[in-house]
């Protein structure tokens, strides 16, 4: 396993850490695969939203790993982050989060009553850090510029090949410049690489990666870790896809192939952002409707009924 630094802070983290978002279809080998990932030295990435905590908790069950889990936006009021935090960590089985992320802004909640909130669960114990996700950098700036002790040590944002919004808007470069983690989510495009083309991409990938003998997978995988300041928490269900994923790491693409990579069309269109982003952004309602649907497929065992 490759480890970055996280944030400014003296702690380093996997390069790869497992998402965990649609889980609950086959729980049993869901939860081998994790501790596959686990044993191999990935983190886990999870939201209280995904309603996959608790089979988080029991894969994570006697392991010492690194637990990054998200408050959903509906949840933003200082009493409500609060209970979340608490109702998380008892879902996951810990005594503390390491890194706990706002999911979506919410612009309906004033920024500094939910980072006030955050600063007291770091103060209190209950997480080790502060993170963000889908922050674009003046979100991100009005979060940080709100917090009195501590740094947003990180924003949780789609990157793929496919998806290059961050390139284009700023983040990437805030990030590097101001040593903020970029965890990289969707980074087969929500699994779409494995359906669509993309002009053209998934072959040029495939094609980078016969040389050194790997998958396309793992040559999407290896240029987004090649890149500083980004982790990236792929999702993948069984220990076969997991095993496939850790090989994306200890060998490098060089300079003309990385090249290669970075010079082709962003395909952005497509990102969760571009098609819901004035919605997502401006109320918490969809996370709350997400969040019921989630519990209510989990409850019936992956299916949702009604
Ligand atoms: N912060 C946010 O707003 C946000 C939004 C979206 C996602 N995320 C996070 O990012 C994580 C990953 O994103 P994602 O779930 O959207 O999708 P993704 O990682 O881009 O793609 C997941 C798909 O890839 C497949 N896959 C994985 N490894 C494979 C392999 N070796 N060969 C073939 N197929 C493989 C998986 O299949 P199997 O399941 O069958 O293995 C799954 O269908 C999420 O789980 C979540 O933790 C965060």
């Amino acid at each position: 396993m490759e480890y970055k630094r996280l944030g400014r802070t003296g702690e380093r983290i996997p390069a790869m850490g497992l998402g965990t978002w649609q889980l609950n279809v086959n729980p049993e080998e869901e939860v081998r695969a994790l501790r596959y990932g686990i044993d191999n030295g990935a983190f886990v990435d999870t939201a209280e939203m995904y309603g996959s905590e608790e089979l988080v908790g029991e894969a994570i069950r006697g392991r010492k790993v690194f637990v990054a889990t998200k408050v959903s936006p509906h949840h933003f009021r200082h009493d409500d982050v609060i209970r979340s935090c608490e109702a998380s960590l008892k879902r996951l089985g810990v005594k503390q989060i390491g890194l706990y992320q706002l999911h979506w802004p919410n612009k309906r909640v004033p920024i500094s009553e939910t980072m006030s909130a955050m600063e007291k669960l770091v103060d209190d114990g209950k997480i080790r850090h502060i993170g963000v996700s889908n922050f674009s950098v003046d979100e991100f700036r009005e979060a940080q510029g709100s917090m009195k002790r501590y740094d947003i040590v990180s924003n949780q944002v789609e990157y793929s090949p496919m998806v290059r919004e961050v390139e284009d808007d700023g983040v990437l470069e805030f990030c590097r410049k101001n040593k903020v983690t970029l965890i990289a989510y969707s980074p087969f495009g929500h699994g779409e690489m494995f359906r669509e083309r993309y002009g053209g991409l998934v072959e040029l990938l495939d094609g980078v990666g016969k040389g050194h003998g790997k998958s396309a997978v793992q040559v999407a995988l290896n240029w987004l870790i090649s890149k500083e300041p980004v982790v990236t928490i792929p999702k993948a269900s069984t220990v076969g896809h997991v095993k496939e994923l850790l090989d994306s790491m200890g060998w490098s693409l060089d300079k003309k192939e990385t090249g290669v990579i970075d010079g082709t069309r962003d395909f952005s269109k497509k990102s969760i952002q571009k098609r819901l982003g004035f919605l997502l952004k401006n109320t918490g309602a969809w996370a709350r409707l997400a969040t019921k649907h989630y519990s209510k497929k989990n409850a019936n065992g992956g299916r949702v009924r009604s």
